[in-house]
């Protein structure tokens, strides 16, 4: 295991005392893209600040490549390349002087620095604006240069908080293939995230937290089966009273597999019967059905599950 976290737990404040993180334990396999889902507050961050040395924690342990990130952080800052959730490119300097300057702190020569920076940013379709600096970039393109940066001393393991965080669908969908480009240079990458569709399209496992714990970790296919349904019906009624006697009409219809309530209506999750859509309609139509979604089981669907919110709540 590349990263391997061990009773993780982190305390901020010695008198209001706010436990971010509450006993992680965490195993990632070399090569694998990992992913940390959970809403705001979580602990994601706390995590990976840790994981990076940016963070003492109170409590555990944290090897990367084997390396302890408290008792020998320098040691372990050489295996770690780390993207933030805000952007840190210094601002003063030019795209390529920004990759240069960090092959340089992590101990090139300037020759072996300008070649690395060059390679990068042939990889990383930059080189046309290579001399462009921050202000000047989208955010997906600063974004882009960010990964850049944060490999270019040939880490181990890349830590990306947040990557997609105020970034438009297409910028979105380059960064993602970024990442999936790090796979071929055996880099493994470890991501926090709270957008179930990006956990589910990059992720090989994903450990899904709240409130500073693991609730549970697995695969996406393995997370999304666990639900025990393909197809979710959200409904919105009008008449709040009837919703416990809806439910129990609905749990009867075959294919049904669970009917809950929710804050206006019911949740009905379904192991995809045809002709399922009207069934649900007509037991629904006598309680003021008002409007319906029908979605297909995600990631989401496993968090509400587990916790009985949504992920943007
Ligand atoms: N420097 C800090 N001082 C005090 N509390 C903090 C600090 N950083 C984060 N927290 C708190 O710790 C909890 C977890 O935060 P964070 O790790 O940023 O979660 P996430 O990244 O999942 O949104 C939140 O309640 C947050 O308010
Ligand atoms: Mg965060």
């Amino acid at each position: 295991m590349i990263v391997e976290v061990r009773g993780l737990k982190k305390v901020y404040g010695s008198k209001t005392g706010v436990t971010a993180v509450d006993g992680i334990d965490l195993n990632v396999a070399d090569g694998a893209i990992y992913g940390l889902l959970g809403p705001n507050g979580a602990g994601k961050t706390t995590t990976i600040s840790i994981c990076t040395t940016r963070v003492l924690p109170t409590a555990g342990q944290v090897r990367i490549a084997g390396v302890d990130v408290v008792a020998e952080a320098p040691h372990a800052r050489q295996y770690i390349g780390v993207v933030p959730q805000y952007n840190t490119l210094d601002r003063a300097c030019t795209i390529s002087e920004n990759i240069f300057f960090h092959c340089l702190f992590f101990g090139f020569s300037r020759p072996a620095a300008k070649a690395r920076t060059a390679e990068l940013l042939e990889q990383f379709h930059l080189t046309e604006r290579a001399e462009a600096y921050p202000a000047q970039l989208s955010g997906g393109l600063a974004q882009r240069v960010q990964i850049a940066r944060a490999i270019s001393h040939r880490p181990r393991v890349l830590f990306l908080d947040e990557p997609s965080a105020g970034l438009d669908p297409q910028s979105r969908i380059a960064m993602w293939d970024a990442v999936k480009g790090l796979r071929h240079q055996g880099i493994t990458v470890v991501m926090t995230t709270h957008y179930m569709e990006e956990a589910d399209e990059l992720c090989d496992r994903v450990a899904i937290i709240d409130h500073g714990k693991i609730l549970v970790e697995d695969t996406p296919a393995a997370l999304k089966q666990s639900v025990g349904a393909q197809k979710v019906y959200e409904l919105h009624l009008r008449d709040q009273p009837g919703r416990p006697e809806l439910c129990a009409r609905l749990s009867r219809i075959e294919g049904v597999s669970k009917a809950e309530q929710t804050g206006d209506g019911v949740r009905v999750l379904a192991h995809g019967a045809d002709g399922l859509l009207s069934d649900v309609v007509s037991a629904a139509s006598p309680f003021g059905l008002k409007d319906m979604t029908i979605t297909e089981a995600s990631l989401e669907t496993v968090f509400i599950q587990l916790t009985g919110r949504d992920l943007r709540e």
